[in-house]
């Protein structure tokens, strides 16, 4: 089949690529390999920026983010036993939604299909070829196991971090710059109502937790563990124990356990985000740690800086953009990176940590809360920098 833009993806960055090409009268195709129920049911991340609810608001107005989301105007920071709000609007007048990244994708699933998108579920691509040429190809597996071949002006690998588009533009499903930490999260969702109004972030001597929420009667968690963990181990009980014992000074409302899982911590950067006719987007360019919700966020924003470059391409017959695009979204994916890193070196314990360094890293969490000028810093990037 022939189209201008294929992207291998349906996730938030695909799924929103393809809208803004369309609005600038420029047709995709999207190839995934999921259903759309697996893709509608995946738990990932719930924090969306300012910048990323804008975007969504401006697609659709009615937005369910407006209703079925909830505005958080900050987050608390909790060490020694002490809660620390970071109040936004006051520092950057900016704030960011809880709405889980699923919901986000039942939106965009359902608007696309609306549109017209052409979007083929259960489309497995196992390669491109030719980005060098006008038109590159992506190689594909139907469902009933039929070849499918897409050629296009531009491929987009808007396909997570098992890209099969990056060899194409890296030369190697690996090259890029990585790194892994020696802890990972145990995540759990469970019916209770909230335990806070707030998420929280806490710092104590048993290790890190998160408090966060999915809506009134649904709540996530997460507590600092080895990354070898099995979660099917604990009981509920022990999870309660372990979750209450590092969120010192608040009663956590337990309630039924319906999903656990552990998540592993990674960064990485693509070497290249773009070769020829061919870009990534999204985790196929960049891993980064779950502490501060960067992920989906970052996806949207390489998206919006793609849309402008392949339309200045394929419109316009414009290259710049398009040479410019590693550049400017590398700017705030390092930006990202830097941040995501830094909430996580700030909050997690090890065991390998000596009295000086668990000492260094409480006074450097006082050094963010007693300073407007470190509350600031992290409000401006937990809430997102401006989108360009
Ligand atoms: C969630 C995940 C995060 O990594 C984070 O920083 C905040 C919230 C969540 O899943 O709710």
């Amino acid at each position: 089949i022939r189209t201008r833009v294929a992207i291998v993806g349906a996730g938030p960055a695909g799924l929103i690529l393809s809208h803004l090409l369309a609005d600038a009268g420029i047709d995709s195709v999207i190839v995934d390999q999921r259903t759309r129920g697996d893709i509608e049911q995946t738990i990932r991340a719930g924090i969306l920026e300012q910048g990323t609810v804008d975007l969504l608001t401006a697609i659709d107005p009615s937005s369910r983010v407006h209703t079925v989301g909830t505005r958080h105007d900050g987050i608390e920071l909790r060490f020694e036993g002490e809660g620390h709000r970071i109040d936004f609007p006051a520092l950057v007048g900016r704030s960011v939604w809880l709405y889980p990244q699923h919901e986000v994708l039942k939106d965009m699933l359902a608007l696309r299909l609306r549109a017209g998108q052409d979007l083929r579920f259960e489309v497995t691509a196992s390669r491109v070829e030719g980005v060098d040429t006008p038109t590159p190809r992506v190689f594909a597996t139907t469902a009933a196991g039929d070849e499918l071949i897409i050629e296009a002006d531009f491929v987009v690998g808007a396909d997570g971090s098992r890209s099969v588009v990056r060899p194409a533009i890296t030369g190697d499903a690996f090259n890029g710059h990585f790194r892994e930490y020696p802890f990972a999260w145990f995540g759990i969702l469970c019916e209770a109502p909230e335990s806070s109004e707030e998420l929280i972030y806490s710092n104590s001597d048993n290790g890190f937790a998160l408090i966060s929420q999915r809506s009134h009667d649904v709540q996530r968690m997460y507590f600092q563990c080895d990354p070898e963990t099995d979660p099917t181990v604990m009981s509920e009980e022990e999870i309660w124990e372990t979750l209450q014992s590092r969120v010192p000074g608040t009663t956590l409302k337990e309630g039924p356990i319906f999903q656990r899982d552990v998540l592993r911590f990674r960064s990485f950067v693509a070497s290249e985000l773009r070769h020829g006719r061919a870009a990534l987007v999204g985790d196929a360019a960049h891993t980064v740690p779950p502490t501060g919700a960067k992920g989906m966020n970052l996806a949207v924003a390489d998206v919006v800086l793609l849309a402008r470059a392949v339309n200045a391409l394929l419109v316009e017959n414009d290259a710049r953009l398009i040479d410019a695009y590693a550049d400017e979204a590398l700017k705030r994916i390092w930006k990202a990176q830097h941040f995501s890193w830094w909430m996580t070196s700030m909050l997690h314990t090890l065991p390998e940590h000596t009295e000086f360094d668990r000492r260094r890293q409480l006074g450097e969490l006082r050094s963010v809360v007693d300073s407007e000028a470190g509350r600031t810093f992290l409000a401006e990037a937990y809430t997102g920098w401006p989108l360009a």
